[in-house]
């Protein structure tokens, strides 16, 4: 049967070929994908994702050799894996270095995703898959970081597991389901370990699968957001596509060397990073007994933790202020069903929220900063796709998200105060706000005609 990618092999390759799709596969998802010809800085962190993806199964599978899952001897066998197993020491920077930086990457990946409309038709399960990815690297990063038994492991699993009895009704039953136990112990940690080598491994790698696939089917997006597929030549091959390989293996082969020479200065040089990747706190052995004086999530964390704890009661307050606000809204200008479903969902809400604490409300405010990147593709509803083609203000609001987020993950590592809290509440807002303003504020401005033909200039 002829298929779009023909296979004439012969020899060795041949007779794999007539049983397995080798050369095909490899023609249809490398040196026969074409990729638009103007990709750039951007575009490098994909394939970044995946080599640090790599790396931590790899040294996770050494870490794994001479680990201990058990509260007894988890703190002692990583300080045996530090300082006598022969490059352990190496190993395990390269893992708790290749965390952080997992999330560097996979931030600015999404990033780029928000700047190019990569989310947008045909490509929302691309980001949908991506999204879940999100959601899986956070799980596997917090179960990992039970591991070290340190004192931060232990509190930050004990503060996290104990939002969780927020939940009304099933709350408190749910979080000593998680743990296991009444407090995080021997069976919390046994158990987060099968999740953190195992579990969630498993997922991330067949979403990862997902998540490529989906994007070949598409094709790529590329950073003046126009369909390549749109313009062909009579073979039926994109007039501004050029094969993955060689052209962007060579690439991304640049960008492989450039994030390894940086990989490699942090593990030799600076592999705590002033405490962001390794915290002090966590080179004292777990001590149930006695709670560090500040507990605080590793910094790629810190922009969620610093929503989860700027939802105050008076906090609460203003969030069924707003809801309100949105409720009446939506009787006068809303259509059809949503003019009666959203203002009753409304007051449903508000009467919850007057009715359970705070701490819940945290929560949800918390997940609901992730949730909401999963609909980017459904709220965004600007006519172009890349920020290139957008009016000037939707680059300011661009702008001012991401202050924001950063305003956010850098208040969620340091401590309490009223004047942090009263800051960080107004960036949940204006977080909040940037998403479901999107259907409206999106379609605003003046829009540049998009050219017909992606921009590129050799260099
Ligand atoms: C383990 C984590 C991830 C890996 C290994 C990964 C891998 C990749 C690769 C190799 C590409 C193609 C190259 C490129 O366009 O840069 C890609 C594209 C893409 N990824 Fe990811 N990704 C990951 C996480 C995410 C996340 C968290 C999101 C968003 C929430 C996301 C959204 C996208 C989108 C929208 C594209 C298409 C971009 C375009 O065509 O312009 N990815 N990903």
């Amino acid at each position: 049967m002829a298929t779009e990618h023909e296979v004439e092999t012969t020899g060795l390759l041949g007779w794999i070929d007539r049983r397995f799709p080798l050369t095909s596969t490899w023609k249809k998802h490398v040196s026969e994908y074409y990729a638009p010809k103007n990709f750039n800085f951007w575009y490098f962190f994909g394939s970044l994702a995946l080599l640090v993806l790599v790396n931590q199964i790899v040294t996770g599978i050494f870490l794994t050799m001479n680990y201990k899952p058990d509260a007894t001897l988890a703190f002692a066998s990583v300080e045996y894996i530090m300082r006598d197993v022969p490059w352990g020491w190496l190993i395990r920077y390269m893992h708790s270095t290749g965390a952080s930086m997992f999330f560097v990457v996979v931030y600015l990946h999404m990033f780029r995703g928000l700047l190019y409309g990569s989310y947008r038709k045909p490509r929302e399960l691309v980001w949908v898959f991506g999204c879940a990815i999100f959601l899986c690297l956070m799980a596997e990063a917090f179960f990992g970081y039970l591991l070290p038994w340190g004192q931060m492991s232990f509190w930050g699993a004990q503060v996290i597991v104990n939002l969780f009895s927020a939940i009304p009704f099933i709350g408190p039953d749910l979080s000593l389901w998680i743990r296991g136990d009444y407090v995080v112990s021997d069976v919390t940690l046994n158990r987060f370990f099968a999740f953190h080598v195992i579990a969630i491994p498993l997922v991330l790698i067949g979403l990862v699968v997902a998540h490529l696939v989906a994007l070949h089917e598409v094709g790529s997006n590329n950073p003046d957001g126009i369909e390549i597929k749109a313009k062909k030549d009579a073979k039926g091959i994109p007039l501004d596509g050029i094969p993955f390989h060689p052209y962007y293996s060579v690439h991304d082969f640049l960008g492989v060397c450039v994030f390894l020479m940086i990989f490699a200065a942090i593990i030799f040089l600076a592999p705590e990073m002033g405490g962001y990747f390794l915290e002090a706190n966590n080179f004292i052995p777990a001590n149930p007994l006695q709670t560090p004086p500040e507990i605080a999530p590793v910094w790629y964390f810190t922009a969620f933790y610093a929503m989860l704890r700027a939802t105050t009661d008076p906090f609460k307050i203003v969030l069924m202020i707003v809801i309100a606000l949105l409720g009446v809204l939506a009787l006068v200008r809303g259509r059809g069903k949503w003019r009666l479903g959203l203002p009753v969902l409304a007051v449903l809400v508000i009467l919850a929220m007057y009715f359970t604490q705070s701490k819940f409300w945290g929560v949800v405010v918390m997940g609901g900063a992730v949730v909401s990147l999963f609909f980017l593709p459904w709220l965004d509803r600007s006519p172009v796709k890349s920020i290139r083609y957008r009016p000037l203000f939707h680059k300011v609001f661009y702008g001012i998200f991401v202050l924001i987020f950063l305003t956010l993950g850098f208040l969620g590592t340091r401590p309490v105060s009223p004047a942090a809290t009263l800051i960080a509440q107004i960036c949940a807002i204006i977080y909040f706000a940037f998403f479901l303003g999107m259907p409206f504020w999106t379609r605003l401005g003046k829009f540049k005609q998009p050219p017909e033909r992606v921009q590129f200039k050799p260099h």
